[in-house]
């Protein structure tokens, strides 16, 4: 059931550029894009060109440079956005248009107030249309989670019937749960025969913090596509983090035996290049590639980690791209940490020396949220000072001075 390979579909300058504070301008977008062809995608979907000038203009230049991956623009099932979308992707090696159309009753009768028979009649003729202008058609019937099972399989027939080669299910709203998600795969492929030559895409949002989860759901389910974006950025609490759903591959390949085109190694570059384009970074804690994600403070995972980094660390930092873990000193640290790190800096203690210091280093751990080395050269210049002459002493003395 799992896929041999699976498809990346990068979102971060469409779906991603939806979450506030996330807008970025054409060359923005552009250094990016070739950030993320550099990372080995296989399409970027690069924007919505009838949403506005900047956007058009950005999948128009991303088209035009950036010539490795596959192009999308979304679009609505109207014929103004699909003639739009193809303006703007003229010139990509292989243009790809999304069209998404809501199939849940919530989002047909509230939203767009058309019937179930309209909706199905929209989706036939735009994907018709949409066939005459693009190298790929991809369908999303919106809020697929929350759609009937008989009206998904109804609108997914159509879609395929008119055209579509890609049909992506969208948990637009974050709500559902793994075991769910891909049970939906499974249903369609079990309904629909046709759905055999299909490729099958995820498309997660993180409101219950489940959209990694979903997507290795779907892929355990048989989606052959996942779309995702850097570092989770997306509409509200964000998409699937591309970083996550590859380093989840990576390290569970025993669960995920299938290829895929991702270049491991560039994805911390690629997650520290966004933040420098929209101006805010992921959480500390963020998994694979924020600041902590192979921090180690408590002094028994230190300990461990310092003998085989394997004790607490489930993949190589540098098979991500990442620098290599760091001994974070606080008050969970124990000696061997501590005296890791004054080896680091040059000191090696007598074992009564490091006991005394380590005393101190605990108290002021007790105070403080964080300890650097000039702390740690002071404690130890401070204790080696009581006695006379001391050269050693004098020696941290002075790193601390230039340090
Ligand atoms: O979340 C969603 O439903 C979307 C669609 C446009 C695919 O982003
Ligand atoms: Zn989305």
């Amino acid at each position: 059931m799992i896929p041999d390979q699976v498809l990346f579909l990068d979102t971060t300058l469409r779906d991603g550029e939806q979450s506030p504070g996330c807008s970025m301008n054409v060359q923005e977008k552009l250094r990016m894009a070739h950030a993320l062809e550099a990372l080995g995608v296989n399409t970027i979907e690069a924007g919505f060109a009838i949403a506005s000038e900047g956007d058009f203009r950005a999948i128009e230049a991303i088209s035009h440079e950036v010539r490795g991956p596959g192009i999308a623009s979304l679009s609505r099932a109207r014929r103004e956005d699909i003639q739009s979308a193809a303006r703007a992707l003229d010139k990509a090696r292989c243009s790809r248009i999304h069209i998404v159309l809501a199939s849940s009753d919530i989002h047909l009768q509230y939203k767009l107030k058309i019937t179930r028979g309209e909706a199905l009649e929209q989706a036939d003729s735009s994907i018709r249309l949409a066939c005459t202008y693009f190298d790929e058609v991809e369908f999303s019937p919106e809020d697929a989670t929350r759609t009937d099972p008989d009206f998904l399989c109804q609108m997914v027939a159509v879609a395929i019937d008119a055209g579509a080669r890609i049909i992506n299910l969208p948990d637009t709203v974050g709500y559902s749960i793994p075991a769910e998600y891909g049970a939906i795969f499974e249903m369609l492929r079990s309904r629909l025969p046709q759905v055999a030559g299909i490729t099958l895409s995820s498309h997660c949002h993180n409101d219950l913090g489940l959209a990694v989860a979903n997507t290795m759901a779907a892929v355990a389910a048989g989606a052959q596509q996942v779309e995702c974006t850097i570092n989770g950025i997306g509409e509200r609490a964000g998409n699937a983090a591309l970083e996550e759903v590859a380093a989840a591959m990576m390290v569970r390949r025993d669960m995920f035996p299938c290829s895929h085109s991702i270049v491991l190694d560039r994805l911390y570059a690629t997650c520290q290049l966004l933040p420098e384009i929209i101006g805010f970074g992921p959480p500390p804690n963020k998994a694979v590639v924020g600041c902590n994600a192979f921090a180690h403070e408590a002094g028994i995972h230190q300990h461990g980690v310092l003998a085989n980094p394997l004790t607490y660390e489930i993949m190589d930092p540098s098979s991500v791209g990442a620098p290599t873990h760091r001994i974070v000193l606080g008050k969970h640290s124990g000696r061997s940490a501590l005296a890791h790190r004054l080896e680091e800096l040059g000191v090696s203690l007598e074992a009564s020396d490091l006991e005394i210091v380590y005393r101190r280093f605990t108290e002021l751990a007790d105070r403080r949220k964080a300890i650097f080395d000039q702390d740690l050269l002071a404690l130890v210049s401070g204790h080696l000072r009581k006695r006379p002459h001391s050269e050693q002493a004098l020696m941290i003395e002075k790193v601390a001075h230039t340090s």
